[in-house]
């Protein structure tokens, strides 16, 4: 091994030679600090890879093993992959360690031993949240260590069915003289895991930090390199936590799995829309409701409207869960194409409970929140909404309305306003479908 001095951006990773004011990959200032990289002089040892035709690669049934949690389970793909490599990441204080603590008391059961590599928290403190959770499984195992090297001697000694890092900014390799936490620590010691995970079979679950605007703190090349990449969200105001999956090789991206944080720790949530639509007042203006699909799950959500005049020059366009983008997309159709004057008015919007919607099947649900309110007319509480809306004010057709339907007749609703172009897909009885073409005619029957 030579030792060989070289700079990184500490936001996106990127390497140079030389010390640069501004990174030329991500453009940020000032991110470049020194640090040695490890280079292997030698070739690897054991045997070269051989290339193969692909009529003879072997069909290798991915081995899976339930978490015991089946919303955990759900978005990692139907259970957790045979040697595959999870990096979790969440605000400080959403539940990572609360989740990966209760999965690996699960595990233990179905899987065999878990150790839980602690480098935060000390066994004490872990021992502590156990017993709040009813944890009291002899098969997992607590190492408070920080040193890789001390970590993966562990491994191999114990060869537990599961492995969790609580939280890989906090590991460090002693070849590598930069402080932990920075890139090319986290990308050291992930590499290392990553290699033990494939050699040995066993499962590595990575706890990581995000920075303040929300991407995983470290390298980029982290989520490069792992298979599986998690968002555990939520609002800490809020009890509902939603974990989503931004990257996974052995599933879909799509799915999400809804959690709510009580005092005996996450409770899996088996019908969210029934949770998210609670608290809903009835027959109140600008409450609307939209179904929407996560994955392959719909999922029925309120939006709130607020219009209300501008006391400053410049009316405000505020989103919690929606795009900000897109409502101001939507309220320029609805100036231009209804009438509304909406210019000398501030709009708020809000997905309730936490939720972030980033469906265009939401535009339509959007635009008559806005109109409920700005016109100070209720929508019926029954009715829910579905569509696209162009920019010349088109109704949209949407992908897979009848799942969405089926959902929301599941909750008691009476009345449907989705795109004309979608009626023929949805055949749900108790549910009066209304086809509409334009937003206009969506107003009209609606309000
Ligand atoms: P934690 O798992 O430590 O978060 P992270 O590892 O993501 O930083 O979760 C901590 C929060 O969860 C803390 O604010 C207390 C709360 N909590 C409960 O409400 N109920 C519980 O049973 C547990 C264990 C934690
Ligand atoms: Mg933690």
């Amino acid at each position: 091994m030579k030792n060989r001095t070289l700079f990184a951006c500490q936001k996106c990773g990127y390497q140079t030679p030389k010390w640069l004011g501004k990174c030329p990959d991500c453009g940020a200032w000032n991110s470049m600090a020194e640090e040695t990289a490890c280079q292997s002089a030698r070739l690897p040892a054991g045997e070269a890879a051989k290339p193969l035709p692909l009529s003879q690669v072997k069909r290798d049934l991915q081995q899976r093993s339930s978490c015991g949690i089946a919303e955990l389970d759900r978005v990692l793909g139907g259970g957790l992959v045979k040697g595959s490599i999870v990096l979790i990441g969440g605000d400080p204080g959403i539940g990572k360690s609360t989740l990966l603590l209760q999965a690996s008391a699960h595990l233990t059961g179905t899987a065999g031993s878990v150790l839980y590599v602690s480098a935060e928290e000390s066994p004490e403190q872990i021992k502590l949240r156990s017993l709040r959770l009813g944890i009291n499984s002899d098969g997992l195992y607590l190492l408070a260590e920080t040193n890789i090297e001390r970590i993966i001697t562990q491994i191999t000694a114990l060869k537990p069915q599961a492995v969790i890092i609580d939280s890989i900014q906090t590991v460090f390799t002693a070849a590598i003289e930069s402080a932990p936490g920075s890139v090319s620590q986290v990308r050291e010691s992930a590499g290392r895991l990553m290699l033990l995970a494939k050699g040995s079979g066993i499962p590595i679950f990575l706890v990581g930090h995000v920075t303040k605007d929300g991407a995983l703190a470290g390298p980029r090349v982290l989520e490069h390199l792992v298979d599986t990449v998690l968002y555990f969200e939520g609002d800490s105001g809020h009890a509902f936590r939603i974990l989503r999956a931004a990257k996974n090789r052995f599933g879909s991206t799509n799915e999400i799995g809804v959690f709510e944080m009580k005092d005996s720790g996450l409770c899996e949530v088996a019908n969210p829309s029934e949770l998210f639509l609670a608290e809903r007042p009835l027959g109140a203006s600008g409450s609307v409701v939209v179904a929407a699909l996560e994955g392959t799950r719909p999922l029925l959500v309120e939006l709130q409207a607020l219009v209300s005049s501008t006391s400053f020059g410049t009316p405000r366009r505020t989103t919690i869960g929606v795009d900000h983008n897109r409502l101001s997309l939507l309220v320029a159709v609805l100036e231009k194409k209804v009438g509304l004057q909406l210019s000398g008015h501030d709009i708020f919007m809000n997905a309730v409970g936490g939720v972030r919607l980033n469906e265009p099947a939401a535009d339509l649900g959007m635009i008559m929140a806005v109109a409920s309110s700005h016109l100070d007319k209720p929508v019926d509480p029954q009715t829910f909404f579905l569509g696209e809306v162009g920019l010349s004010g088109e109704v949209r057709a949407v992908s897979q309305p009848e799942i969405r339907v089926k959902e929301a007749a599941k909750l008691g609703f009476k009345r449907c306003v989705l795109p004309e172009g979608s009626l023929k897909q949805v055949k749900v009885k108790g549910v009066e479908l209304a086809g509409v073409k334009r937003v206009e005619e969506a107003l009209a029957t609606a309000l």
